[in-house]
Order: C-alpha cells, then structure tokens, then sequence
C-alpha cells in the first residue's frame, strides 16, 4: 500500500503498539488521525510525528462511548478527504478469573475490544464503500484463537473480532475493501498495567510476560509489512507464538500446556 498521502487513522495511538503506529506511518509520509482517550498524550505524539507526516490531526475518543463516531468519520473526511487505512488497535486486557469476575467487568472488556471497536468501523465503513476502496486492520490477540487464564472475557472480545471481520471482510469484497487480523503475541508495552481486576480496578503492573515480550516498535513493523501485503491474518511475536500452530495442530498438547499456566499472568 502507498503510504505517502494516506490517511492513516489509528485508535490506542497514545500508547505501545498504536504510538509506534504512528510512529512509523508518520516517517513514512502518511496522514494520521491519531485516537484513544488522552488527548495530552495523543498531541505528545502529534508532537514527535510532524516533522515527517503529511498532516496529523488528534481525534480524541472513548471505545466505551460510540455516540459520535460518524461525526469523528465525517471530521476526518473534511481535513484529509479519504480514509485509506483504519487501525482498531485501542484495547484493554484482563487479569481475574472467571469465578471472580462480575458482569460489569465482563461488560466493560466486550464493550472496549468488541463493541466499540465494531462501531468504529461501521462508522467509516460507509466512506470507504464510497470511496470504493479501504482497509481495516484489527489488532487482536494469540488469545483471539485460543483460551488463557485470567483472560476470559478479553479473550471472548477477541475471539468475536474474528467472526465479525471475517464477515465483513467478504460482505465487502466487491468494495475493494480489505481486513488484515493482527494477533501479537507478547510485547513490551503497558497492556498488563492497564489491565482490569475483578474489581474493576488496574493491575498496575508490568508483567513478566510483556516485559519480555518484543519491542512495540518490531510489532509496528511488522505490522505494516503485513499492511503491505495485504494478508488476512498474521501472528506476531516471539517463540510464544508457537503456541497458536500447537492449538491448530496438537491440540492434546496444547490442553497439557495451558493447564499448567492457571493462575500464572
Ligand atoms: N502488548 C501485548 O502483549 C499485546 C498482546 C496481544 C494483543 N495486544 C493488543 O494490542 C492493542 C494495543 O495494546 P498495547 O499493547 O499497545 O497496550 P497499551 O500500551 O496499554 O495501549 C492501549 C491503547 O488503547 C487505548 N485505550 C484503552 N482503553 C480505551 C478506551 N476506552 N477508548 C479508547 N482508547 C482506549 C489506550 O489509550 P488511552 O488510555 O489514551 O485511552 C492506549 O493507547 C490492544 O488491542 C491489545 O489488546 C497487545
């Protein structure tokens, strides 16, 4: 995909993966809406990305309240014109387990990953199908394809990803509109700290996992090279993601696997 001119909007751009997003489309000429909640960390990153982009424009908006998405959709379309590439990167993950974990939790991580998620895209979905072309790249997880303690219901919201783009994806093959699934692995940025308890509160901290995970700048490459590619589905990541062709293939080791993990982060 030609990046120079594009409109490039990115949710979760604050922080991790999305930053680094931006980060990289920014040097490679595109123009970036750059979207998550905290709008001053969204201009610090306005801030490191126009020296190289075409144009930036700061977005701010919440996954959990999906009441003004068309007009952000339409917001971008008067400053850029298009809305080539649409990132739904923006997420939150989980650290209880099933049995402690009340439906409003439950609630709040569908509503992030899945339904805000979901209405962003039919937001701009219109545009692109006017546009006759588009591409939506959804960043989901090594657990949109298979279980993992503590992470039940972002796990679910992942997984739901899947079905719902997948059919997107040939409802709106004849628009030229394309949908890359992205599932990492682990990399090395605040997810474990952001992530909900069952009380509702933040784990607040950095775990083993991410620390050891791979810079979110590799993650962004290769994201985009997927991007590039066009392909439907990557899996990114370190050895960890092995475990997804163990799931696909030897699904009995896979359950010995997993069950040793319970109750580990
Ligand atoms: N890091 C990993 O190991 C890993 C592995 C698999 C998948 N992922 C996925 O990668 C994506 C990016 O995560 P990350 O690792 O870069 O974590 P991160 O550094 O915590 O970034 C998460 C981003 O999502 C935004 N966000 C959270 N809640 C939001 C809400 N209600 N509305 C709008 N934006 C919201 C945050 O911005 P604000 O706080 O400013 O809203 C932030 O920019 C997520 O979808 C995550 O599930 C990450």
């Amino acid at each position: 995909m030609k990046t120079t001119n594009n409109t490039i909007w990115i949710t979760g751009a604050s922080s991790g993966i999305g930053r680094a997003l931006a980060l990289y489309y920014a040097r490679a000429g595109g123009r970036l809406v750059l979207s998550s909640r905290n709008r001053e960390a969204l201009l610090e990153v306005e801030r490191q990305c126009k020296p190289y982009a075409a144009g930036v424009l700061v977005l701010p908006l919440d996954l959990e309240d999906n009441s003004s998405y068309s007009n952000l959709a339409q917001q971008v379309v008067a400053t850029f014109g298009t809305i080539d590439l649409l990132i739904l990167n923006g997420g939150i993950s989980q650290r209880s387990t099933v049995i402690e974990t009340p439906a409003a939790v439950e609630r709040r991580l569908m509503e992030i990953n899945y339904f805000g998620t979901v209405a962003l895209a039919k937001a701009v979905l219109p545009v692109m199908i006017r546009q006759q072309r588009g591409h939506l790249v959804v960043v989901s997880s090594i657990v949109g394809k298979f279980g993992w303690p503590l992470r039940s219901s972002y796990s679910a919201a992942k997984h739901a990803l899947h079905g719902y783009f997948e059919t997107l994806r040939t409802e709106h093959f004849n628009d030229n509109i394309f949908v890359t699934m992205i599932l990492p692995g682990r990399v090395k940025t605040n997810i474990s700290l952001h992530s909900l308890k069952a009380d509702g509160s933040s784990h607040g901290k950095m775990d083993a996992g991410q620390a050891g995970g791979i810079s979110a700048e590799a993650c962004a490459r290769q994201i985009a090279k997927a991007i590039n590619k066009k392909k439907k589905e990557k899996l990114i990541g370190g050895t960890e993601i092995v475990m997804a062709r163990i799931r696909r293939w030897l699904p009995a080791l896979y359950y010995k696997l997993v069950n040793k993990q319970t109750q580990q982060t």
